[in-house]
């Protein structure tokens, strides 16, 4: 069995922090937590000097502030950070040769646990270097085997917003269909369940191959119909964005097929 070199001092209480703790203990990492609202500043002080590792789970515009107010000056500590938008300058900490280390997990975590084997596919996405050294899972996690990538910090923002568009978009669509289902059509939303299912599996299959429906078909005089329709309910005009953003991907496609 490999050794346990590190003790992680694990911050935070919300979501991601509960999965994590059940995670990283489940792997026999060796984890204390604290929480603001469980334990006193005086806890946090003792905590941060027995850790090797710490690790913020708290709300991305909290954690630049709780760097400075609370770890600046304590020596030779890693401090990793979750936030796939952020990127924290290491000048914070760099007089006390301690590192800012950003290490997104790319997947969305609600208040449910998942199952163990779950965690260990989740990818970890890095800042792309700390101090001009590429960090490797083992720098911060050695016990866990979960795959990684390394990212410039100047695409953050967009990889960040496309994991946005793909995840919270998606939930933000299938909440808002079936809202107008209730309200507007005076369905039960379980009638969508077998459509919903098959779109979900369909595109885990074929992301690409799946797509049906008027744009595919370029049958303008439904899409005019629908815009119509969906100018009652205040969705005409994310209709046709979406389906300009087809046409630039089905155009760019044709393009590539031609050359
Ligand atoms: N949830 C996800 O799907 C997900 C996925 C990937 C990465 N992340 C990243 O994980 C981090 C945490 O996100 P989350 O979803 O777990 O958020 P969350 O559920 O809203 O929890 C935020 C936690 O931060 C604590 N907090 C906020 N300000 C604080 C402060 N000044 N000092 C100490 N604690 C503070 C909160 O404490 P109180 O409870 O006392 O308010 C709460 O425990 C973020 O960087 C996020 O980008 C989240």
């Amino acid at each position: 069995m490999r050794q346990e070199p590190f003790s992680y001092l694990l911050v935070g209480s919300g979501r991601l922090a509960k999965h994590f703790a059940y995670y990283f203990k489940s792997k026999g990492m060796s984890l204390r937590t604290w929480s603001r609202s469980t334990h006193s500043i005086e806890q946090l002080n003792s905590s941060v000097k027995e850790a090797s590792h710490i690790l913020l789970a708290i709300s991305d515009d909290q954690i630049e502030k709780f760097i400075s107010q609370h770890l600046q000056n304590y020596k030779h500590k890693i401090i990793v950070h979750f936030s796939g938008a952020l990127s924290i300058t290491n000048l914070l900490c760099e007089k006390n040769d301690s590192e800012i280390i950003g290490a997104h997990p790319l997947m969305s975590f609600s208040y449910e646990l998942y199952d163990l084997k779950d965690y260990e596919k989740i990818p970890f996405i890095f800042d792309s270097k700390v101090n001009e050294n590429e960090i490797g899972l083992s720098k911060i996690f050695p016990l866990l085997s979960n795959p990684f990538h390394y990212l410039e910090s100047n695409k953050k923002a967009l990889y960040h917003a496309l994991c946005v568009v793909g995840g919270n978009f998606t939930n933000i669509l299938w909440a808002t269909v079936e809202k107008e289902f209730v309200s507007s059509l005076k369905l039960s939303p379980d009638v969508l369940a077998e459509y919903k299912q098959r779109v979900f599996r369909n595109n885990l299959l074929d992301s690409k191959g799946t797509l049906t429906g008027p744009f595919i078909r370029q049958d303008l005089a439904t899409i005019e119909k629908h815009t119509q329709a969906l100018e009652k309910v205040g969705l005409a005009q994310l209709y046709t964005s979406m389906f300009q953003v087809y046409e630039q991907i089905n155009q760019a496609h044709i393009a590539k097929e031609t050359n």
